[in-house]
């Protein structure tokens, strides 16, 4: 079943098309990436997904029913989250007030503060974060403000899981553990569409990579397909 479907995708910046004609589907229960080289548009995909912009023209539909044009908010309460490139966490709230703030305002149905402080809880645990909750946000490492980005984003009860550049500036360690986290977060059912550079990452988790060049789509396939494919070679993996 398809959870995600783009048809023809479009989004200009005054005269510059950063996503054009873009078509796409994510499959419940997969981990799929996207790539490309930098100002490829990947974020502005992910942008029209989650309702910062519509798109225009084209259409996105979650499990069969049109989002686009709809508000971040409420794209939000169907089932899709995401987490930013440019990491945003409200710096002077504590890590775990960050993720309640997930669970109390995104869910679909909405929750007791009872319950979403349960939720929370059990997220921030989830991410490894269990011993950080009271800390403000602002003042954890790269690494653990991305991991508060991720429980806040699963704490929405999200089906979807939108991931910028999780792995972007983290040492090798942390981007194997956050390899790992991805893994466990599909195991929870969670559907993943992830960005990423880290190819060790993007090639050893997912399961599918579409990659956009200049806006538009000019590879879609396994990971072996696309690490393989000449035209990605040419643009973006280098020889
Ligand atoms: N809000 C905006 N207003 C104007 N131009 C924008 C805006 N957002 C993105 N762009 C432009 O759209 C193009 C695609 O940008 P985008 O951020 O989507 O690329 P990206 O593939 O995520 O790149 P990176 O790998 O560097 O994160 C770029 O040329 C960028 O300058
Ligand atoms: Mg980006």
């Amino acid at each position: 079943m398809q959870i995600l479907e783009g048809e023809g995708v479009t989004k200009y910046f005054g005269g510059l098309a950063a996503v054009s004609k873009v078509d796409f589907s994510v499959t419940k229960g997969e981990v799929f990436g996207l790539i490309g080289p930098n100002g490829a548009g990947k974020t502005t995909l992910f942008n029209l997904i989650s309702g910062a912009f519509a798109p225009k023209p084209g259409v996105i539909k979650f499990r069969g029913e049109k989002i686009s044009g709809l508000s971040p908010h409420k794209i939000c309460r169907r089932g899709v989250a995401r987490t930013f490139q440019d990491v945003r966490v409200f710096a002077n709230m504590p890590a775990l007030q960050n993720v309640l703030l997930g669970s109390l305002f995104g869910t679909p149905t909405g929750m007791s503060e009872a319950e979403a402080n349960k939720r929370a809880i059990e997220l921030l645990d989830f991410v490894g974060l269990s011993a950080m909750k009271d800390i403000p946000a602002g003042g954890l490492t790269l690494v653990n403000q991305k991991r508060v980005e991720v429980a806040r984003a699963l704490a929405t009860r999200a089906e979807l899981l939108m991931l910028d550049e999780l792995m972007a500036g983290l040492n090798p360690t942390e981007t194997a553990e956050a390899m790992e986290l991805v893994t466990r977060i599909r195991k929870r059912g969670v559907t993943i569409f992830m960005i990423e550079h880290v190819m060790k990452a993007i090639m050893g988790v997912c399961d599918r990579i579409m990659v956009l060049h200049h806006g538009e789509k000019i590879a879609e396939g396994t990971p072996k397909e696309i690490a393989t494919s000449k035209k990605v070679i040419e643009v973006y993996l280098g020889e």
